[in-house]
């Protein structure tokens, strides 16, 4: 019997700020990602300290903003879809770019280039036979609002953002069906910067240590300012959210609209019943999220969890019912590791939604210490199966590796079609185990932008792009052998993985 629906969803994953390039063509605006500048290969920046932003500004004609040429995509997309098509894509994750038809995000009508690109873009894959599937807001939030306001922490920008969100739906809701409202949106707790343009120290009242890196220890001001901002923000986002779900639901009927957020799957480090709770503990937490969306309320521990942690949330006036009226139709998720957790909180740090994990002995780890881990996907979703009974999209998954073009015009990426192989079995047992996956869309298909990282070094795609972390080479495209083998994997519909 065949383990996949023969409409199952195989294809591939990017983001607008990670692929498009051309920032600023065709009158298009900058957003908060344009100013993350690269620090080095291996060296996070998805953190955003005032005297940085400050940087960014005063030095923007000659600091290295990788996001601003992504993979030149918006000169390149029709090649790349071509290779999509040629691996036999069904579906193609994207985002649309706010700032390309909201330059500032706060113009009363879109610009018309930036509206005619996108359509061309879906002309392109439709004429394919590829189902796009849009974010439409991956990390992406107009400078303004990091400047004037607080970033997501303001409410003002919610009926802005509405307002975008609603454009896209009556714009292009006869070419996309497939939505998800907000990328990995428990990253703006994880990652105030990434998922919410907020600067920690914004307001200038926090002393930041010798040596501040992200992941370090937070001062405690700094914490508090970290959990107030972030779920502030948060909130807000899931309110933009669920009012575009219910403005889709009644306008657009033929559109299904999906949350999206990171999945961790947590291990306690032994049986003792302490590790046990915590364990507990951080998976309820990472679930809040998708609770919020999918069930439409708040679920009373996490009330509790503000009180105990001293979280005061403004709550947006009928924020119960709005929530009520806008839950998704699908659930989608990344999934990249599994971590461990412990009681013993000396030896193990949280950071909003972020577990700094412990080692698992019985796992390998990716060349950025990710820990591999296909059967905790296949656990998760069961459980996620069992909490929603809702369709699954798993739209994020992947390797990120160092890699170099060979003297033969490819790459010998053998490690990569190990670890797909791994998770798409496990994809295929939850499906056995009754969980109604509908898709699958491998992390950036064509090698892109790092997001934590800003440079191309890190690399997860089928398709190999020439270009380094300070945009030198000739942004060709070559295949990997990859591509030969995941072209064979749809064309089997995922029976054959050798
Ligand atoms: C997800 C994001 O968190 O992980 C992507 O949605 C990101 O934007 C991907 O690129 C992989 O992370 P990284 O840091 O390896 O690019």
């Amino acid at each position: 019997m065949a383990r996949f629906p023969e409409n199952f969803l195989w294809g591939g994953a990017t983001s607008a700020a990670q692929i498009e390039g051309g920032r600023c063509e065709d009158g298009k605006g900058l957003c908060h990602l344009d100013y993350v500048f690269y620090r080095g290969p291996k060296i996070p920046c998805n953190f955003m300290l005032k005297k940085d932003y400050e940087r960014a500004k005063a030095e923007e004609a000659t600091m290295n903003f990788p996001n601003r040429r992504g993979i030149d995509f918006y000169h390149h997309y029709k090649e790349d879809i071509a290779l999509l098509a040629e691996m036999g894509f069904r579906s193609f994750r994207m985002s649309i770019s706010w700032t390309r038809l909201f330059p500032t995000g706060l113009e009363e009508k879109p610009d018309p280039k930036g509206v005619e690109f996108y359509h061309n873009v879906f002309r392109e894959l439709h004429k394919h036979g590829i189902e796009p599937l849009v974010t439409m807001i991956h990390y992406e939030l107009p400078i303004v609002f990091v400047e004037k306001y607080d970033g997501w922490a303001s409410p003002e920008v919610i009926p802005y953002c509405v307002k975008y969100l609603k454009f896209l739906i009556d714009e292009y809701k006869d070419e996309v069906k497939y939505w998800l409202t907000f990328n990995e949106i428990n990253m703006v707790t994880a990652v105030p910067w990434l998922g919410g343009g907020i600067i920690l120290d914004r307001y200038g009242e926090i002393e930041m240590p010798k040596g501040f890196r992200p992941f370090a220890p937070l001062p405690p001001q700094m914490a508090e300012r970290w959990e107030n901002a972030s779920h502030q923000a948060l909130h807000h986002q899931f309110i933009a959210s669920a009012m575009v779900v219910k403005y889709a639901h009644e306008t657009a009927p033929n559109c299904l609209i999906g949350n999206m957020f990171n999945l961790h799957h947590l291990y306690p480090e032994t049986p003792s019943p302490a590790d046990a709770y915590r364990a507990h503990e951080e998976t309820e937490y990472n679930m809040f999220f998708c609770d919020v969306m999918a069930k439409g309320y708040y679920p009373a521990w996490i009330k509790s969890y503000y009180k105990k942690n001293n979280i005061n949330i403004k709550w947006y006036d009928n924020y119960e019912q709005i929530l009520s009226e806008g839950k998704v139709d699908f659930i989608s998720l990344s999934y990249y590791l599994s971590s461990i957790v412990t009681a013993d909180p000396k030896r193990q740090e949280r950071i909003g939604s972020f577990i700094r994990t412990l080692h698992n002995p019985y796992l390998e780890t990716s060349d950025f210490g990710w820990q591999i881990d296909p059967t905790a996907l296949r656990i998760s979703l069961n459980e996620l199966r069992d909490r929603f009974n809702l369709p699954i999209y798993i739209v994020e998954n992947g390797l990120g590796a160092f890699e170099e073009l060979g003297e033969d015009k490819t790459v010998h990426d053998n490690y990569r079609i190990d670890y797909l192989r791994k998770h798409i079995n496990a994809i295929a047992e939850a499906i056995e185990d009754g969980v109604n996956v509908i898709g699958y869309t491998p992390w950036g298909c064509i090698d892109l932008v790092s997001c934590s990282l800003v440079s191309m070094s890190k690399r997860y795609g089928f398709v190999y792009v020439d270009a380094d972390d300070e945009g030198n080479g000739t942004y060709n495209r070559y295949r990997k052998d990859s591509f030969y083998w995941y072209r064979k994997v749809i064309a089997s519909n995922g029976e054959d993985l050798d």
